[in-house]
């Protein structure tokens, strides 16, 4: 099987499961508890917390421990708005995120806020000078993903930032999911508020993720009950999840700019091998993330291609793998304006480390017979 799926999900590094393993059978208390057992359990959380804070330079006590991107994206979202709330209620979130940025989104719009949405140019790029025009004096919030998950088109966050440090007192929010641990990420660098990681996008467990915030920046609780997770997220710290996704963080960190290199050798050869093909669109644009390279053939439906594919062993999705069960265009196709004949055809290649450049060499051979066979070219 050759899996070039890793943006619906990448597999777990076997350190990553063990740590899990281990944890769960060793430190099982309840952080909360009183006793030694409990206590040892909660150092181990906190150093956990520690790591991760050390690597994105921020405090320990800004970094929360969720179920995943999903959960810290709505966080965030609501979080970030109820707690400013008192310096407006306008918020700008772009055209192209995810739906769990989207869809916070709409449902803060029946909250008494007023929630606009930024556009993006052929090419899949937020634009700055929109987002210019669109800040308010009461704008208290901004979001914008830092790469796309369905083209790995790269925002310009930096840009973002001092456009609206310079027009607003608004937040900023990032979610970088698609991009922590496939492209240097710095979180103080990018000068933004706050930041959503997901750990199975990045070799860590499903269902495990993380909102971290600057210092002195606060957000609203979104669950309520025991006040675990410094009063942000009540439940019992799932501490194995949290121990696993700190091990999912500093693997991601460490040697990045091999990971990138590998990634961008490999994706950079797919990306001259596909234009070869007359009919063969690329929509991923030049800037993207290392590991995601998306294109379309003319006038083919996605599905066919996906299956066709499949029979021959090799793994891709649509555009985005949490919309390609639905019949439904892309949200961000769309905002694209992809022309009629390539919109249904688009698919994603999305790598991780654990690709080899065999693999780009058999996909070449299995992606050229299909393409023979479906469309005679
Ligand atoms: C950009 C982006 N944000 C958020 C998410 C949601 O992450 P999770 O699956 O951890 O809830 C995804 C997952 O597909 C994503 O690609």
């Amino acid at each position: 099987m050759i899996y070039f799926d890793n943006s619906a999900t990448t597999k777990a590094h076997s350190e990553i499961i063990n740590t899990f393993v281990a944890v769960n059978e060793k430190f099982w208390a309840n952080p909360a508890s009183i006793h030694e057992f409990g206590h040892h359990t909660n150092e181990l959380l906190e150093t956990a917390r520690e790591q991760i804070a050390e690597i994105l330079q921020t405090p320990s006590d800004k970094v929360y421990f969720t179920s995943g991107g999903t959960e810290s994206n709505n966080l965030a979202i609501f979080g970030l708005a109820n707690k400013y709330k008192y310096r407006g209620n306008h918020v700008l979130i772009s055209a192209i995120e995810h739906p769990s940025v989207l869809e916070a989104g709409k449902r803060l719009s029946t909250q008494g806020f007023k929630v606009e949405y930024i556009p993006v140019n052929k090419d899949g790029v937020i634009s700055l000078e929109e987002v210019e025009k669109l800040l308010r004096d009461d704008t208290v919030l901004v979001s914008v993903m830092h790469v796309n998950n369905e083209t790995g088109a790269i925002q310009p966050i930096k840009e973002l930032s001092s456009i609206v440090r310079g027009n607003s007192r608004a937040l900023i929010h990032i979610d970088a999911v698609q991009s922590f641990g496939k492209m240097k990420v710095n979180f103080d660098e990018l000068d933004v508020d706050a930041i959503t990681i997901s750990s199975h996008k990045i070799h860590g467990l499903k269902g495990s993720g993380l909102l971290a915030l600057k210092k002195f920046i606060e957000v609203e609780p979104i669950l309520f009950g025991g006040g675990q997770e410094l009063g942000i997220r009540s439940g019992t710290t799932p501490v194995p999840l949290a121990v696993s996704t700190a091990k999912a963080v500093r693997m991601a960190s460490q040697n990045i700019e091999d990971h990138v290199e590998k990634l961008q050798k490999m994706t950079n050869d797919l990306a001259s091998f596909l234009q070869t093909f007359s009919i063969v669109k690329l929509i991923s644009p030049e800037n993207r993330a290392p590991h995601i390279l998306t294109f379309s053939v003319r006038k083919l439906k996605g599905e066919v291609l996906i299956n066709a594919l499949q029979k021959e062993g090799v793994l891709v999705s649509t555009s985005s793998a949490c919309s390609s069960r639905q019949i439904k265009t892309s949200h961000v196709l769309k905002a694209m304006h992809i022309e009629d004949d390539y919109i249904k055809g688009v698919i994603r290649l999305s790598l991780s480390t654990m690709n080899t450049l065999d693999e780009i060499q058999q996909f070449k051979k299995v992606f050229r017979h299909v393409m023979n066979v479906i469309k005679g070219e």
